[in-house]
């Protein structure tokens, strides 16, 4: 009973209550969006490994109808074969595709319609990461991956809304990065892509609000795919940890049912970004503090093009 005359215990008491009822609210959620994916069609890009293989696994698993793109035709039809074992009941066609052709961009569009006439859900997940220094690298390097990262999704995004504003409703997932809002050393190229992706995703959140498109922007750390191989022990080094592709798929596609704005996937990412927006001579420090010796030459080496 004296407990609870103690301010300190009531608010902790109060705290444990809230995080306990949101939790469940959010199991509730989901178990009641449980059949969201089943019969959506969905564009997903980035297919053929990494985290869209993951996603376009999830997806299937979910019910959902998949066009999937990237340029491997191979690993393409790989995936498609796993996903078509997963679920069988689903239709999945593979359209290779470069993001950053304007005429394959096109076909993908017209195929998803052919085959499907409409399109429920874009998954803009290609992306590419090339490590260096500013002051050495090649500029063609920044300038590709600005193409892939940004230039490639937004463009996409353009030619799938006119079909999902016709049916009135639709679903727009930006793969971002954490590095989206918090910028890192030697990828700066890549961050500086992220960060106008989502900006990208939160203007046009607002620009369609209300005309039944959600928009999500999806904010992941590091996770343990191409992307990271040559970088992974001295991110480690630095407390980051890798993030399984699967649970970024998870988290993505509770983030769509659940209906949420934009995700960061990480706890050290969470606090980075949160530094990044309010003070950003701490993470500035962080750098100066942590960052290993070799993380520029490691950097330097990890491209994923
Ligand atoms: N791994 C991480 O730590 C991390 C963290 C945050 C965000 N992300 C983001 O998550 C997304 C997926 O990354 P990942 O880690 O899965 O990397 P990944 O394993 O290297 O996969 C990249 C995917 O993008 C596709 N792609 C690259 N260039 C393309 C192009 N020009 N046209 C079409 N497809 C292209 C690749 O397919 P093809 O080569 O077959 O074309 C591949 O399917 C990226 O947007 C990345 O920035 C990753």
């Amino acid at each position: 009973m004296d407990l609870l005359t103690n301010p300190v215990i009531v608010l902790l008491l109060v705290l444990a209550g809230i995080v306990i009822l949101s939790a469940a609210t959010r199991a509730l959620r989901l178990y009641a969006g449980r059949d969201y994916f089943k019969d959506k069609v969905v564009i997903l890009t980035g297919a053929s490994r990494g985290i869209g293989r993951e996603l376009a696994l999830a997806l299937a698993k979910q019910g959902a109808h998949l066009v999937l793109a990237a340029r491997s035709a191979d690993q393409l039809d790989a995936v498609a074969k796993a996903c078509r074992d997963i679920n069988a009941t689903i239709d999945v066609i593979t359209v290779p595709t470069d993001v950053t052709d304007e005429a394959q961009l096109t076909r993908l569009i017209k195929a998803t319609l052919n085959r499907f006439g409409r399109i429920d859900i874009l998954l803009s997940n290609a992306g590419i990461l090339q490590g260096g220094v500013v002051a050495e690298m090649d500029f063609n390097s920044i300038r590709r991956q600005i193409e892939v990262n940004l230039i490639a999704g937004m463009r996409l995004v353009q030619l799938v809304l006119p079909p999902m504003l016709a049916q009135g409703e639709g679903h727009v997932v930006l793969m971002a990065s954490a590095g989206g809002r918090h910028s890192m050393p030697y990828i700066t190229g890549y961050c500086a892509s992220k960060h106008g992706l989502v900006g990208f995703g939160e203007g046009l959140r607002r620009e369609v609000a209300g005309k039944g498109i959600g928009m999500l922007t999806v904010k992941p750390g590091f996770a343990a795919t191409d992307m990271v191989t040559s970088a992974e022990p001295a991110y480690r080094k630095m407390g980051f940890q890798m993030i399984p592709p699967e649970r970024i798929a998870r988290r993505t596609l509770a983030a769509v049912i659940l209906g949420r704005r934009e995700i960061t996937i990480g706890l050290v990412e969470n606090v980075a970004q949160w530094s990044s927006a309010t003070a950003p001579v701490l993470g500035d420090l962080f750098w100066r503090l942590f960052m290993p010796a070799e993380f520029p030459e490691l950097l330097s080496k990890q491209k994923t093009e």
